[in-house]
């Protein structure tokens, strides 16, 4: 049975959007968890866009599952990555420009820095996964350097503009997957899935568990709509 592992940046993307102190990832994370999530998932931006140093310092005290911590693998993310002990650190690229993560990490570029980055939370006990595009060459990259666990990157498969595409897209995750399990790894999955496309991993039991956010906070959006507003009207219609 694979593990659902949530992604929290977008409450606090909604607590940014007003500078407000809520609503608060942390309260959040403790919801995802009592709803049955595996692990909880936040990325310390560099700009800290979404999350702050101050989230991750609470969450690590709060978080009863896993806590994930996604980052890239900058001095100053691994000196937090340290400082905090989080039960996992993901390696991902990252672009001061880009809106999301845009692809996996590419292994060919920085290997020598990235192995250090690996060796150095792997001396502290934390185990390192790298988020990486469903490629052959990238996971034998990520087995090499010694990451414990890959996330195989599903974005191309999510954002297919063609069934042929998708189709493609979708046998190169399970065959990275299949790949990945054979030299040893861990194998998460992760970018862009929602409840229409994770119906497609059926049946595919080489992936651990399956990190997911922007889909499950929207959801949270609508599903909750009608609540919060009946909740305000009681409180205007007593006035
Ligand atoms: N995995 C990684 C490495 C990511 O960067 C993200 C986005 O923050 C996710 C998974 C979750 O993607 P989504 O929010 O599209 O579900």
């Amino acid at each position: 049975m694979a593990g659902l592992a949530v992604n929290v940046d977008h409450v606090a993307t909604l607590r940014e959007a007003r500078k407000a102190a809520y609503p608060d990832p942390v309260a959040a994370a403790a919801i995802v968890e009592m709803a049955g999530a595996d692990g909880v998932v936040v990325h310390l931006r560099e700009d800290r866009r979404h999350i702050k140093d101050r989230d991750l310092k609470i969450l690590k005290e709060t978080v009863k599952s896993k806590l994930i911590l996604e980052m890239a693998p900058t001095p100053e993310m691994i000196g937090t990555a340290l400082e905090i002990k989080p039960d996992l650190v993901t390696f991902v690229p990252e672009k001061r420009t880009e809106v999301t993560t845009e692809g996996g990490m590419n292994l060919s570029l920085n290997q020598e820095s990235i192995a250090d980055a690996i060796e150095t939370l792997k001396c502290a006990h934390i185990p390192v996964s790298i988020f990486i595009d469903p490629d052959p060459e990238q996971i034998r990259m990520a087995h090499k350097i010694s990451a414990a666990l890959v996330e195989i990157h599903t974005g191309g498969f999510c954002d297919a503009e063609t069934p042929q595409q998708q189709k493609r897209a979708f046998l190169n995750i399970v065959n990275a997957a299949k790949l990945a399990k054979k030299l040893g790894l861990g194998v998460n999955a992760g970018h862009g899935l929602c409840y229409h496309t994770i119906k497609a991993f059926t049946g595919i039991h080489d992936i651990d568990e399956y990190s997911i956010g922007h889909s499950i906070i929207s959801r949270a959006v609508m599903v909750g709509l009608d609540r919060a507003v009946r909740d305000m009207a009681a409180l205007v219609r007593a006035l």
